[in-house]
């Protein structure tokens, strides 16, 4: 596959077969990754791998806090708003799912059964967790960022599959205080990683892109 191929058809899975990943092909993974460009090369990544009991104690401890309604404080704020182009795009992902899985996923109880299935890494044998030193810039998030996206494709391009995880974020002291990361660091993002499970319904939505001309400004 080659770096276009794997751009283009790389997306989000939310349902894994059952099969564990060997330690040797996670841990290239984040070798792969570490190749992202970074501001001054200062590579402001860390990593978590968490899997079996441990993954398996940590969703029993978030969905207890969803259950027990407890206040999301993740290191990273959720936007409230939205500028309208990017509220736009949200209301159209959220009316096709609707329309594909006849489920309102902006309902209350549904964004709890979401956040549930979030914390529960929708079932994937594998949790990766990436975090960095606290007092780190916006530069350095947007590293992060990179580093993420290497990461997933470096994953797909080995028939791997992934799905970054905002909401797994939501408590991210509780999270670290389990994995044992420094109170110190912030916690960007987790994602599910595992073998996709292409026979699934839930896998069979493609998320479009807007027109690439709405987007370019061409100036002469
Ligand atoms: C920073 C970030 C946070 C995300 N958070 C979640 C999340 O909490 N749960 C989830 O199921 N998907 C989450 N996603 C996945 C997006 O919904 C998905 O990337 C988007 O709809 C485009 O689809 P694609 O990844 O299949 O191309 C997140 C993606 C990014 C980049």
């Amino acid at each position: 596959m080659n770096a276009i191929e794997c751009i283009q058809t790389r997306r989000s899975i939310r349902k894994f077969t059952t099969d564990s990943v060997p330690r040797k092909e996670l841990e290239e993974l984040v070798s792969i990754a570490q190749w992202s460009p970074s501001y001054k090369n200062t590579q402001p990544w860390e990593v978590a791998i968490v899997s079996g009991d441990k993954k398996q104690e940590l969703s029993k401890k978030l969905v207890a806090l969803l259950e027990e309604r407890a206040t999301p404080t993740p290191d990273i704020e959720s936007p409230t708003s939205w500028p309208e182009a990017e509220q736009g795009r949200i209301d159209y992902l959220m009316n096709k799912r609707k329309e594909l899985t006849g489920l309102d996923l902006t309902a209350p109880e549904m964004i709890v059964k979401a956040k549930k299935a979030n914390f529960n890494f929708y079932f994937a044998p594998h949790a990766i967790y990436l975090f960095q030193d606290a007092s780190l810039g916006e530069w350095s998030l947007f590293d992060m960022g990179l580093f993420a996206q290497s990461l997933m494709l470096a994953a797909h391009a080995k028939g791997l599959a992934t799905v970054p995880q905002a909401f797994t974020t939501d408590y991210a002291k509780e999270v670290k205080e389990c994995l044992g990361i420094p109170a110190s660091k912030r916690l960007v993002l987790g994602l599910s990683v595992g073998y996709p499970d292409m026979d699934s319904p839930v896998n069979a939505y493609r998320t479009e892109r807007s027109a690439t001309e709405g987007i370019v400004n061409w100036m002469e």
